[in-house]
């Protein structure tokens, strides 16, 4: 019997795990059709808005490798390079809501068996706000999306009461919530800042106020490198550059110590994973911690000749995890779902070489 690919997340049906992360792959009509053709599961679409949006006169993104010769990462072409990370400053769509309604239903009209899920934002400190909220997710869903993510996570927003400025907030991310209960019957998925030190409290209080699941992570906020002979940034206008995002290779481990931290704090709660996802490895990494979704971004842009939606590598991915539960026996990842999370402990339970070691251990004086 061939394994089951099928994927339950949030009370909706996958045809397989593997979905676009919010992000260029997803940002119109003609790439999110070209995704589904190809055979993603789902895609969460850029984040829409409200706001006007105008990003910055240059580059939007780049791609950093780095290389066994000359070890250092930068955007630079050099032979023999590998991956190492996405660096963006990219703003949210640019395309209006009015422009994206029509798209979304033509896009579940032509897949209804896939998952759509509506990335908005809107900010947060008054009922103007809530109503933004109200208004993007009534509108996404009576167009078609299967669940809204709500982008509480973007590192590179000025404004003060939105994206990762809301620093998991447990009361702005409440008062999001609050907002929606109601206005929508669909599962909300709520992707907050991997940056704060409150990640795990800010996930219960999503999770208590109604989330249907976590998405984690968003990119890194972090800067550019510059270059020691020209003092140029990797990426500047007018020689200035603000904070970006990180994602890619470079943040799979710190992305999965966020979701482990999360899903061993809620196990019964839904988290899906997202950050350095290139194959099945990474894949299978994000289940073992508890993910029951997987969002790929970064991998799919860099796949050359894909047009920035990773034919190849939702292949690989489906292919890789047919084959591997075959080879295993499982009937789905739900049989291997979590497996790390009891083995992840407090540093005093691990063994020591001899009694002498005391630091840090949880019942010294
Ligand atoms: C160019 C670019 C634009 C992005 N735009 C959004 C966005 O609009 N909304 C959002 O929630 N995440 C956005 N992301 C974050 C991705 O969805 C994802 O969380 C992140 O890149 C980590 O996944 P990865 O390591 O597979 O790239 C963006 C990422 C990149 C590289």
């Amino acid at each position: 019997m061939k394994p089951e690919l099928t994927t339950q997340f949030t009370g909706l049906e996958f045809v397989n795990p593997f979905v676009l992360a919010s992000a260029p792959p997803t940002e119109s009509k003609r790439k999110i059709l070209k995704a589904f053709e190809a055979g993603w599961g789902g895609v969460v679409t850029k984040t829409i808005g409200l706001h006007p949006v105008e990003n910055v006169a240059g580059p939007k993104t780049i791609f950093q490798r780095t290389s066994e010769q000359k070890p250092y990462v930068s955007r630079n072409k050099r032979p023999d390079t590998v991956s190492h990370s996405s660096w963006n400053w990219e703003l949210i769509s640019d395309q209006p809501l009015e422009q994206w309604l029509p798209d979304l239903e033509e896009i579940k009209t032509t897949y209804p068996d896939r998952m759509l899920i509506g990335s908005i934002m809107a900010g947060a400190g008054n009922e103007e706000e809530m109503e933004n909220w109200r208004k993007l997710a009534r509108a996404c869903v009576d167009a078609g999306c299967d669940a809204l993510e709500l982008n509480m996570s973007c590192p590179h927003m000025d404004r003060k009461d939105m994206g990762a400025h809301i620093a998991n907030d447990e009361d702005i991310i409440r008062s999001i919530l609050g907002a929606l209960k109601g206005a929508v019957d669909v599962p909300i998925w709520v992707k907050l800042t991997p940056s704060t030190s409150t990640l795990v409290d800010a996930a219960g209080a999503a999770y208590d106020a109604g989330a249907a699941s976590i998405s984690l992570c968003n990119t890194f906020p972090s800067l550019p490198l510059m270059d020691p002979e020209t003092f140029k940034f990797e990426v500047e206008v007018d020689g200035l550059v603000t904070s970006g995002g990180l994602g890619g290779l470079a943040i799979l481990h710190q992305a999965l110590q966020r979701v482990s931290d999360i899903s061993r704090a809620y196990p019964d709660k839904a988290i899906s994973g997202i950050g350095g996802i290139k194959g099945f490895r990474e894949a299978f990494n994000f289940i073992a911690h508890g993910a029951g979704n997987l969002q790929v971004c970064t991998a799919a842009m860099e796949e050359k000749g894909s047009g920035g939606i990773g034919v190849n590598l939702i292949n690989e991915l489906t292919t890789d995890l047919a084959d591997y539960l075959e080879r295993k026996g499982y009937s789905s990842i739900e049989e291997f779902r979590g497996i790390a999370r009891e083995r992840i402990v407090e540093h005093s339970q691990v063994r020591r070489k001899s009694d002498a070691y005391n630091g840090g251990y949880a019942k010294s004086a």
